[in-house]
């Protein structure tokens, strides 16, 4: 098993390139099953855990996939499975993103429940909502989604979204574009990565308007057709990054990445006293001496990011003062707490609100990680700990970070990959 050993104290400094979303490159790829026709070449894909998790399942329906130098080439014609398994679902709770497609193409898929995750329940009912409007029987048993077509093919409906769900928009996108008729997705998610999966899904010849509103309208179409696309950049890769500037009093630029995904975080940066100014397609700050303490609450886009919210957190702890910090998605996502205060943050949570008392100067010691962003958030803190941080069971980081370590590396972390063993 890999960790990291994080010197801390060097200031990260330089310039550095996001890399190709990882929650855009996931939907994107599973809508890859809608056609048989032609060859896919996705460029810009991440090589992470989740995208190599992602090409296994389809491989495992029976798709040809090949995977080079950031370049996904997919063809979906000899398909001999309509089943996603429970071993590669619980791997990855984005294999949910099949069951659109598989349900629109074939008529039949049955999908494994993905179970919960580290931070919580991780319900899948709307996307068992969304595919019921659209004229399919769901039944649930023995841990899996057995959806059937009633008659020859779905058919478009009206879905509003009690909440903004990103899975199940992106689900019933994949749904609608080949039913009959015509859909209206209501409340649906706003999330760059959604809109990247609607221009994917346009390219391939699908008729959606809105794109960008949360109110989508599909006109079902009879055939798509595979294309060549570009993925997005990452935005919280990006967000990440340049919290390793502010927290280490360095200054970054990330490039790749549209300003206007991240606003919500380049606000809460300002507010906590980085300067930051913006390019096209860039984004640069320098961090104050003393980092202000500065509240935020994670909501659907665009606002802060929960994807965000464990890496500001670490950041927190170095600002002059206390800060409150509020996941409305994901109330128990906290668990980066014990873990910071085991490298001698002060952090308390009262009532879902997660009051962080800074400054608190950090002493490296064994951290372990317990989900993507938790880990994000303990090689931040390790940034700025005095000693060495040794951040354990770092498969989480890998699902979706490509090579981060090298990246901080060559903006000037003192940081480095180890095997270990861990006590059965
Ligand atoms: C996506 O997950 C992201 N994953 C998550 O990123 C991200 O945290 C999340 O959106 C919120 O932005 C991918 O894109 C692969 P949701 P998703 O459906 O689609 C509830 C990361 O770190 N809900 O928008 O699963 C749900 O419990 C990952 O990269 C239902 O109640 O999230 C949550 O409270 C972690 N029923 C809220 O909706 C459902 O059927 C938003 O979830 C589905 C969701």
């Amino acid at each position: 098993m890999d960790k990291l050993l994080i010197r801390g104290g060097n200031r990260i400094s330089g310039t550095v390139a996001a890399s190709g979303s990882k929650n855009s490159a996931l939907p994107v790829i599973a809508a890859t099953l809608l056609t048989p026709d032609g060859t896919f070449t996705l460029n810009r894909i991440p090589d992470l855990q989740d995208v190599r998790t992602f090409s296994a399942l389809l491989e495992y329906l029976g798709a040809k996939v090949s995977f080079e130098n950031n370049v996904l080439r997919v063809s979906t014609d000899q398909l001999k499975s309509i089943e996603a398994p429970y071993e590669l679902v619980k791997k990855m709770r984005a294999s949910i993103y099949v069951l659109g497609p598989l349900l629109s193409r074939f008529g039949h898929t049955r999908v494994s429940l993905p179970g919960g995750c580290a931070f919580g329940p991780r319900p899948v009912d709307l996307h068992i909502m969304v595919m019921e409007k659209l004229g399919a029987d769901i039944t649930i048993e023995k841990g899996f989604i057995d959806a059937k077509v009633k008659g020859s093919r779905l058919r478009g409906a009206r879905i509003d979204f009690p909440i903004s769900s990103v899975g199940a928009t992106g689900n019933a996108l994949m749904a609608a574009v080949t039913a009959s008729g015509t859909t209206i997705l209501g409340n649906a998610a706003l999330e760059p990565e959604i809109e990247c999966l609607c221009h994917f899904l346009q390219k391939m010849g699908a008729s959606i308007e809105g794109i960008g509103t949360t109110t989508l309208v599909i006109e079902g179409v009879e055939r798509l057709r595979a294309v060549t696309f570009d993925n997005i950049f990452d935005r919280i890769e990006a967000g990440t990054l340049l919290s390793a500037a502010a927290i280490t009093k360095g200054e970054i630029t990330v490039t790749g990445v549209i300003p206007l995904q991240l606003e919500s975080v380049i606000d809460a940066f300002r507010r906590a006293g980085c300067t930051v100014t913006t390019g096209p397609d860039s984004i640069s700050l320098s961090a104050p001496e003393k980092l202000l303490p500065t509240d935020i609450t994670a909501n659907p886009y665009p606002a802060f990011p929960t994807d965000m919210q464990a890496q500001w957190m670490a950041m927190m702890t170095q600002a002059e003062g206390t800060s409150t910090i509020i996941d409305k998605i994901y109330h128990e996502r906290f668990n980066h707490i014990p873990e910071l205060n085991r490298l001698g943050a002060r952090i308390e949570i009262r009532e879902n609100q997660a009051i962080v008392h800074g400054p608190q100067e950090l002493t490296g010691t064994k951290v372990m990680s317990t989900d993507l962003r938790a880990s994000a958030c303990l090689v931040l803190a390790g940034l700025v700990a005095t000693d060495t941080t040794e951040v354990l069971r770092v498969y989480h980081l890998d699902r979706g970070y490509e090579k981060i370590e090298k990246k901080l590396t060559s903006l000037g972390a003192d940081i480095e990959r180890d095997r270990y063993q861990e006590f059965s």
